[in-house]
C-alpha cells in the first residue's frame, strides 16, 4: 500500500500490534455500504468514469456476498477491514479497483464506518429497551393492585405496589432510551470526505455521500471529523448508565428470589442448579447482568482513557476504539434480552410480598398523617405520638391495626375508631394518589400514558 516508500516490509511484530482485522472485519458490511456511496458519489461528479465506478460497485456487491456466505478471511499482513476489502477488489476487478480510493483516506472512511456501526447499535438498543418496557407495562398492568413493602434503606418503610415499583424501572428505561436517542441525533453526521486531515482538492460531493448513507448532514470540519470519537463515548456512557439500571433492577431479582424474601420465583428458564447441593435454584441470569454492568463500565473508561491525550488529528491509538465499544455493545444487548425474559416469565409471590409488607409497621405515617388530617395536630406532634403507638406496638409483637381502640386513646385521647380505615395496608397505598404516587388509580393512569407512547414507537 505504501511500499513505495519503504525498502523493506514490517517486521512481525510491527504486524501484529498494527493489525485490527482480528476485531474491525465486524465493519465490513458498513465498510462496504460506505465504499458503494464513495464511489457512486466519484461516477457521478466525473472524478472516476462511469464504467469504473460501475465495475467498482459491482465487485463490493461481490464481495459482500462472499463475505455473507463464507465470513470475512483474515490475513494479519492486510492489517484492518479496509485492506481487506480493497485487496479483494483488486483481486476480482484488476487496476480499476485502486480508484475506489481517490479522495478519501482511511481516516475518514473508518470514522464513517464506525459511526453508521455505532448507528445500528443504537437502534438494536433502542429496540431491546422498547421490548422491555412493554413487558415492564404488561406486568406492571397484573399487578397493579398487589401490594409489597416499599423500602428505604432496604428497611420496610411505606407499602406500595408491585406496579408501582415495576413502572419505577420503567421510568429508568425510559431516561436511558433519551438519552440513546440524544447520542445518535449528535451522530448523525457524515466525516466521509475529510479525506486524511484536510479535506481534498477533488470535486467531491459530501452532501450526497451524507445523504445515501442515511446521513443529516456532513460533518463540518475536516480535523474534527478524522478525530472525533465523541459518537462512540456518547454510546458507551449512555451504556453505562443504562447498564447500571439494569444492574440495580437485577440485584433486586437476587434479593427477591432469596429464600429470606421470597417476593419471586424465577422460572427454570433464568434459573441454575449447583453441582453438590442438590435443592439450590440459583438466579445466575440476573447476577450475569449485574455483573456485565461493570465490565460495560469499565470499557466506557477503556475508550476515555485512550482518547484523553491525543492531540488532532488521527492517531493509531484510536483503533483501540472499536473493541470496548463491541463488547459493550454485545454485553448490554444480552443483558436488555435476559431481563426482559425474566421481567416477562417470573412469578411473583404475592403472598410473601404482603407478609412483609405487615412487617415493621409500614403504616405508621399513614398514622401520623391521620393524626393531622382528622385531629388537627402539627405533624411533629403527630411523628411523636405515632412513635409511641409503634413502640407499644413492638413490646406487644402485634401490628398497628390489631392494638385496642383503648390502648391508642390512652396514648392520644384524641384518636377514634376511624382510624382503622387508614391503617391497613390497602388503604395505606389506595390513600397515596397524589400524580406520581403508588395508588392503583395512580399508576393505572401511568400506565395508560407509558402504553401509548410505546405504541408510538
Ligand atoms: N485500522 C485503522 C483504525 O481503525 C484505520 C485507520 C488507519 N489510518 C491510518 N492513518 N493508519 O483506526
Amino acid at each position: 500500500m505504501w511500499g513505495g516508500r519503504f525498502a523493506e516490509g514490517p517486521s512481525a511484530l510491527m504486524r501484529e500490534i498494527n493489525a485490527s482485522i482480528g476485531f474491525d472485519k465486524r465493519l465490513w458490511r458498513q465498510d462496504l455500504r460506505a465504499s458503494k456511496a464513495h464511489v457512486a458519489m466519484l461516477g457521478a461528479q466525473g472524478i472516476v468514469s462511469k464504467e469504473d465506478a460501475a465495475a467498482i460497485s459491482d465487485g463490493l456487491d461481490r464481495i459482500a456476498a462472499e463475505y455473507e456466505a463464507k465470513g470475512v478471511p483474515e490475513d494479519a499482513a492486510l492489517e484492518d477491514i479496509h485492506m481487506h476489502v480493497e485487496h479483494r477488489l483488486a483481486e476480482l476487478i484488476g487496476p480499476a479497483a485502486g480508484r475506489l480510493h481517490t479522495a478519501r483516506s482511511r481516516n475518514d472512511q473508518v470514522a464513517t464506518d464506525f459511526r453508521l456501526w455505532v448507528r445500528d447499535a443504537l437502534d438494536e438498543v433502542d429496540a431491546g429497551l422498547a421490548a422491555l418496557q412493554r413487558a415492564l407495562v404488561r406486568r406492571a398492568e397484573e399487578q397493579a393492585e398487589t401490594v409489597m413493602p416499599g423500602f428505604t434503606h432496604l428497611q420496610v418503610a411505606q407499602p406500595v405496589t408491585l406496579g408501582h415499583h415495576l413502572m419505577a424501572w420503567y421510568e429508568m428505561l425510559r431516561r436511558d432510551r433519551s438519552r440513546f436517542a440524544d447520542a445518535r441525533a449528535r451522530l448523525n453526521q457524515c466525516p466521509l470526505g475529510a479525506a486524511a486531515l484536510a479535506g481534498t482538492s477533488f470535486p467531491i460531493d459530501r452532501h450526497a455521500t451524507a445523504a445515501a448513507l442515511g446521513f443529516d448532514r456532513p460533518t463540518a470540519n475536516s480535523l474534527d471529523s478524522v478525530s472525533d470519537r465523541d459518537f462512540a463515548l456518547d454510546y458507551l456512557m449512555a451504556a453505562t448508565q443504562c447498564a447500571l439500571h439494569l444492574s440495580r433492577m437485577a440485584e433486586e431479582f437476587v434479593i427477591w428470589a432469596s429464600q429470606p424474601y421470597g417476593f419471586i420465583t424465577l422460572p427454570d428458564a433464568y434459573s441454575t442448579g449447583s453441582s453438590i447441593m442438590p435443592q439450590k435454584r440459583n438466579p445466575d441470569a440476573a447476577e450475569l447482568v449485574r455483573g456485565h454492568s461493570g465490565r460495560i463500565a469499565g470499557a466506557m473508561t477503556s475508550l476515555v482513557m485512550t482518547m484523553k491525550g491525543l492531540p488532532l488529528a488521527y492517531s493509531k491509538d484510536m483503533q483501540d476504539d472499536k473493541p470496548p465499544v463491541f463488547e459493550a455493545h454485545d454485553l448490554l444487548a444480552l443483558s436488555i434480552a435476559a431481563m426482559a425474559g425474566m421481567v416477562e416469565t417470573t412469578t411473583f409471590n404475592a403472598d410473601r410480598m404482603r407478609a412483609a409488607a405487615e412487617t415493621g409497621h409500614s403504616t405508621a405515617t399513614d398514622l401520623a398523617d391521620w393524626l393531622v388530617r382528622v385531629a388537627g395536630i402539627p405533624f411533629r406532634e403527630a411523628h411523636h405520638v405515632t412513635g409511641r403507638v409503634v413502640r407499644l406496638a413492638d413490646e406487644q409483637a402485634v401490628a398497628l391495626w390489631e392494638l385496642p381502640l383503648e390502648a391508642l386513646q390512652a396514648i392520644d385521647p384524641r384518636i377514634d375508631a376511624s382510624v382503622f380505615d387508614v391503617l391497613s395496608l390497602d388503604a395505606s397505598v389506595k390513600s397515596r394518589t397524589s400524580h406520581g404516587g403508588t395508588a392503583p388509580q395512580a399508576v393505572r393512569e401511568r400506565i395508560r400514558e407509558a402504553k401509548a407512547a410505546l405504541e408510538m414507537d
